[in-house]
C-alpha cells in the first residue's frame, strides 16, 4: 500500500482507511440525507467493506486512481475522497456524519488536505463537483476560497431527474502560494 502520511490537524486525525473503519461509513453513508446529492442509495456493510478492501490496491498520488482517507475524531466521522486527475490536479469529494455537521470539522478537513496537496505535493489546482442543489458543499468549498468556476444545466441523469452541477475551482496561487 502506497504511504499517505496521517494528517492532524486541531480535532482530527486523517488516514487511509482500515478494515475496522467499514461498520461507521455504513452507517452515515446510508443515511438519506447523506445519500440525497451522492452517486449511491443505499450504502450497506458489504459496500463499505468492498470500499475498503479496494483501497488497498490504491496508490497515493497515481494519475487516474481514487485515494479515500477516514476522518477520524474520537470515533470515524466522515471520509473525504482525492481523485488525482493528473500530476498537478486533484478532485475532491467529502462525506461528513450527519451527527458531525455544522462545526466546522469539514473544512478543518479540507485545509489539512489543501495544504498538503499544495505544500507537499506541489499541485497546482484542486476541483470539486456538486449537485447544485447541495448548499452546504457550495457554501463549503466558497468558505476555503473556491471559485465556482461552472455551472452546468441539466448535464446528470441523477435518481430520476436531470440534474445541474457546479464546479469549484482552486488554484496553489489561491492558497497562499505562488
Ligand atoms: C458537505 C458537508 C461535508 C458540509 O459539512 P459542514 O459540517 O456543513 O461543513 P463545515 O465543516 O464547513 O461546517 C460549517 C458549519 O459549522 C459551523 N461551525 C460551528 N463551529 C465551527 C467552527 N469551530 N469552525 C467553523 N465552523 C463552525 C458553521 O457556522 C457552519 O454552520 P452553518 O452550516 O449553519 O452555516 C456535509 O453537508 C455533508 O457531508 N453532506 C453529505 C455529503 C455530501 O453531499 N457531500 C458533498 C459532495 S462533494
Amino acid at each position: 500500500m502506497a504511504k499517505f502520511p496521517e494528517l492532524q490537524t486541531e480535532r482530527l486525525v486523517l488516514r487511509r482507511l482500515m478494515p475496522s473503519d467499514a461498520p461507521a461509513i455504513a452507517r452515515y453513508r446510508s443515511l438519506p440525507e447523506v445519500a440525497r446529492y451522492q452517486s449511491w442509495d443505499a450504502f450497506t456493510l458489504d459496500d463499505a467493506e468492498r470500499l475498503v478492501a479496494d483501497q488497498a490496491a490504491v496508490t497515493s498520488d497515481a494519475s487516474g486512481t481514487w485515494l479515500q482517507l477516514a476522518i477520524v475524531a474520537s470515533e470515524v466521522v466522515g471520509d473525504c475522497g482525492l481523485h488525482f486527475l493528473d500530476e498537478k490536479q486533484v478532485e475532491l469529494g467529502l462525506t461528513l456524519d450527519p451527527g458531525h455537521q455544522g462545526k466546522g470539522l469539514a473544512a478543518e478537513a479540507l485545509r489539512a488536505v489543501l495544504d498538503h496537496l499544495f505544500g507537499t505535493l506541489d499541485k497546482n489546482r484542486v476541483v470539486a463537483t456538486t449537485d447544485a442543489e447541495n448548499a452546504a458543499a457550495a457554501a463549503l468549498f466558497a468558505r476555503l476560497g473556491f471559485r465556482r468556476e461552472a455551472h452546468h444545466v441539466r448535464n446528470v441523469w441523477f435518481k430520476g431527474l436531470w440534474g445541474d452541477e457546479f464546479v469549484f475551482g482552486l488554484l496553489a496561487a489561491e492558497w497562499g502560494r505562488g
